[in-house]
C-alpha cells in the first residue's frame, strides 16, 4: 500500500499543466489552458486545465480527472503504475513498495525501447524492399494506408538481418529485447526471418515486443517476442494504443483473437478492437479494458475452441464487473474469424451483430446449464453445484443478485436457498453509520432536497474549511444519499485540518476509492462549469442551510400533525412554527 499522505503530496506537487503539456499541446486561455480533447475527437477545444485546481475537465465529452486520474486514462496507467510514473517524473521514490519490486530500471526500459523502435523501423523499411511480402498483405486485402497505421512490416528471410540496423549485432540489449538468440554454439542469429512483422506497442505508443506471421504456410504460424522487461503478455493487448480514441467514444471494446482480425476491423472502420496475444484473456487484462469502456464485448471464432476461449475470458472478467459495465460474448458462425466476416459481410453487420452479443449472465448460466440435466433432482443439484465456483465471484452486487434469482428458478429452488447453497450471505443491512443509535428526525423526501444537498456538496468542496457551519441535526435529516455521504466525508476530511487549503485535485484523490467519489466528480464538474461563484460561497452557504433547514422543519411539521399529537408535543411544535416563521422572513434563529 502506498500512504495516503504521499498520494496527497505527490498529487500537490506535481503541475497538472506541465504534465498534460507533455503529451497534449495546450494553449494558455484566460487562467485556464485549453486544447482539443485527447479523449474524443473534435475540432474546436473543450478540453481545459486549470493550474489552480489542479484538475482537467472537457464540457464535450465530461472525461475529467487530476493528473493521475489523465495518466490512467490517457496512457492507460492502472492507480499504482500512475503514482509511480508522477513520482519518477518529479524525483522522489513511492515509500513502502516493499523489498519485492525489482522490475527494470527506466534506464534499462529506455534503451530495450529505443532497440525495439529501431527494430520495427527496420521492418518497416524491408517491407518496401519485398514484393513478395508486400504481395502476401495485397493478397490478404490490407491496403497500404492501414499497414503503416499498424507500422506492418517484414524481417527478410536472413540469419543477421538485424545487423544492418544495429552496428553492435553482440549487443546484449539485443538479445534481452528478444530479437536475437543465441544457440549453444555461441552464435547469434535473428528470431524473426521471413515474417510479416507487427508491432506491439504499450498503451504510450512504444514498441515493446512484435508478433512475426509466416508467409502462406509454416509452423508455427505465429511466432511472439518473448516475456521481456518490457513485454508481460498477461498486461499487454495488440492494437490498445491505435484503438484508444475509438474505444473512448463508442465506449465499447471489441476482443478478438488475433493480429489480422484487428486490423482487418480496424481497415473497415471498426477500430475499437484489440487482441490478445495468443494467450488466454486475464484478469488484468479485463480491468485494463473495464477502465477504459463500460462495453466489453468478447468476440471468438464460433468452433469449439472459440468457446473454450470464451469461457476463459469470462472467468477473467467475473471479479472485475461492476453494475454500471456490460459484457458480452459474440460467436461467429463457425466459418468465420471477424478478419474473414468483416471481409464477407461489412462493418455495419458486425456492428449489428457485437450489439446483440450475448450478456455475460445469459452466457454463463447456459454454458453451467448445459453441463446439467435440468429433468432430475441430481442434476438441478449439480446445476447450483457448479454454479458455486463462478457465481459468488462476480464482483457486480446487483448482477450477482439477478443471477442468484435466475439460477433459483432453474434450479428450483428459493433465492434463499439458493444464496445459502452458493455460500452467499443474505444482503446485510446498511450500517447505521454516523447517526448511530440517535433518535433521527423524520428524513426529508428525497426529490425535493436533492439540488439543495448538491449546492451544498459543491459549496463545501470548494471550500472545505466551512464544513464546521453544517448543523448536525441537519445533516441527520437528510435522505441518505451519496452526495449527503460526501458532505459528511468532507467534513470529516476537514476536521482534521490536514487537506484544508488544498487543491481541488487533491481532495478528488482523497476520495478517489470511497463510496462518494461518484458524487464528487460529479460535484468537481460542475464547479468546473462554473457553478459556483468563488465570491459568493459563504452567502450561498448560508442560504442554502437556510432553505434546508427550512424544508426539514416543515417536514417534521408535517410528519407531527399527521400523528395523533401528545400533549408534550404541542409545546415543541409551537417552537417549530415558531422557528418557521424566522427562517422565512430571513432572521437568524
Ligand atoms: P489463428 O490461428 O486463429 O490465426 O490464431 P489468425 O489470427 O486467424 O491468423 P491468420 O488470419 O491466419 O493470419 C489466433 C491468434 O493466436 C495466436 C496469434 O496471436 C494469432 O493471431 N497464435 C496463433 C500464436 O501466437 N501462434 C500461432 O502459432 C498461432
Ligand atoms: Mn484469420
Amino acid at each position: 500500500m502506498i500512504p495516503q499522505a504521499f498520494i496527497q503530496d505527490l498529487v500537490a506537487r506535481v503541475d497538472i499543466v506541465d504534465l498534460i503539456q507533455k503529451y497534449v499541446p495546450l494553449k494558455k486561455a484566460g487562467a485556464n489552458y485549453q486544447a482539443c480533447c485527447p479523449f474524443h475527437s473534435e475540432k474546436s477545444p473543450s478540453f481545459t486545465v486549470s493550474p489552480t485546481k489542479q484538475f482537467y475537465h472537457c464540457f464535450g465529452c465530461g472525461a475529467h480527472g487530476t493528473a493521475v486520474g489523465f495518466l490512467m486514462e490517457y496512457a492507460g496507467f492502472g492507480f499504482i503504475d500512475a503514482i509511480k510514473d508522477l513520482a519518477q517524473q518529479i524525483g522522489v521514490a513511492v515509500p513502502e513498495e516493499g523489498p519485492a519490486f525489482s522490475g527494470p530500471s527506466r534506464e534499462q526500459q529506455r534503451s530495450l525501447i529505443d532497440v525495439m523502435t529501431d527494430a520495427a523501423q527496420y521492418y518497416r523499411d524491408q517491407l518496401k524492399n519485398s514484393p513478395r511480402a508486400v504481395d502476401y498483405l495485397k493478397r490478404r486485402g490490407l491496403t497500404g494506408e492501414i499497414a503503416a497505421r499498424f507500422g506492418i512490416g517484414y524481417a527478410p528471410n536472413e540469419w543477421q538481418g538485424l545487423a544492418d540496423q544495429f552496428k553492435q549485432y553482440d549487443d546484449e540489449v539485443l538479445s534481452e529485447a528478444g530479437l536475437v538468440i543465441t544457440n549453444e554454439a555461441g552464435r547469434r542469429y535473428d528470431r524473426f526471418r521471413d515474417r510479416i512483422m507487427f508491432p506491439i506497442l504499450d498503451q504510450r505508443g512504444n514498441v515493446i515486443a512484435f508478433g512475426g506471421r509466416v508467409i502462406d504456410q509454416g509452423e508455427p504460424k505465429y511466432l511472439n517476442s518473448p516475456e521481456t522487461p518490457l513485454f508481460e503478455k498477461g498486461r499487454e493487448l495488440y492494437g490498445l494504443s491505435q484503438a484508444r480514441i475509438a474505444i473512448r467514444e463508442t465506449d465499447t471494446v471489441i476482443v478478438v483473437e488475433g493480429y489480422m482480425d484487428v486490423v482487418a476491423l480496424a481497415q473497415f472502420g471498426v477500430g475499437n478492437a484489440v487482441a490478445t496475444l495468443g494467450t488466454a484473456t486475464t484478469p488484468t487484462h479485463v480491468q485494463k479494458l473495464l477502465r477504459q469502456a463500460s462495453r466489453l464485448v468478447f468476440c471468438f471464432d464460433g468452433d469449439k475452441a472459440g468457446r473454450k476461449a470464451a469461457r476463459r475470458g469470462l472467468d477473467a472478467a467475473l471479479a472485475h464487473l461492476a453494475d454500471d459495465k456490460t459484457v458480452a460474448f459474440l460467436f461467429l458462425p463457425e466459418e468465420h474469424d471477424p478478419d474473414s466476416y468483416v471481409r464477407e459481410h461489412g462493418a455495419d453487420a458486425f456492428q449489428a451483430a457485437a450489439q446483440q452479443a450475448t450478456p455475460l449472465g445469459r452466457f454463463l448460466l447456459d454454458a453451467l446449464a448445459e453441463e446439467c440435466e435440468l429433468g432430475t433432482a441430481e442434476g438441478r443439484a449439480k446445476l447450483v453445484h457448479l454454479a458455486k465456483e463462478s457465481i459468488p465471484k462476480v464482483s457486480a452486487p446487483v448482477l450477482r443478485m439477478q443471477l442468484v434469482r435466475e439460477l433459483a428458478h432453474a434450479a428450483q429452488l428459493s433465492p434463499e436457498e439458493t444464496a445459502q447453497a452458493l455460500g452467499l450471505a443474505a444482503p446485510p443491512k446498511p450500517p447505521t453509520g454516523r447517526f448511530g443509535d440517535r433518535k433521527a428526525p423524520p428524513p426529508l423526501p428525497r426529490a425535493p432536497v436533492a439540488p439543495f444537498v448538491q449546492k451544498l456538496l459543491r459549496l463545501l468542496l470548494a471550500r472545505p474549511e466551512l464544513g464546521s457551519r453544517v448543523p448536525f441535526d441537519l445533516l441527520a435529516c437528510l435522505p441518505e444519499t451519496s452526495e449527503r455521504d460526501a458532505v459528511i466525508a468532507i467534513m470529516d476530511a476537514g476536521e482534521d485540518g490536514q487537506l484544508i487549503g488544498a487543491s481541488l485535485g487533491v481532495w478528488f484523490e482523497h476520495f478517489r476509492d470511497s463510496a462518494c467519489a461518484p458524487a464528487i466528480a460529479t460535484a468537481m464538474r460542475s464547479i468546473q462549469e462554473g457553478l459556483v461563484n468563488d465570491d459568493r460561497v459563504e452567502d450561498e452557504l448560508t442560504d442554502t442551510l437556510r432553505r434546508l433547514e427550512l424544508l426539514s422543519l416543515e417536514n417534521e411539521i408535517k410528519t407531527l400533525t399527521g400523528s395523533l399529537i401528545r400533549p408534550e408535543d404541542q409545546a415543541y411544535l409551537q417552537q417549530l412554527f415558531a422557528k418557521k416563521q424566522k427562517l422565512k422572513s430571513g432572521q437568524p434563529v
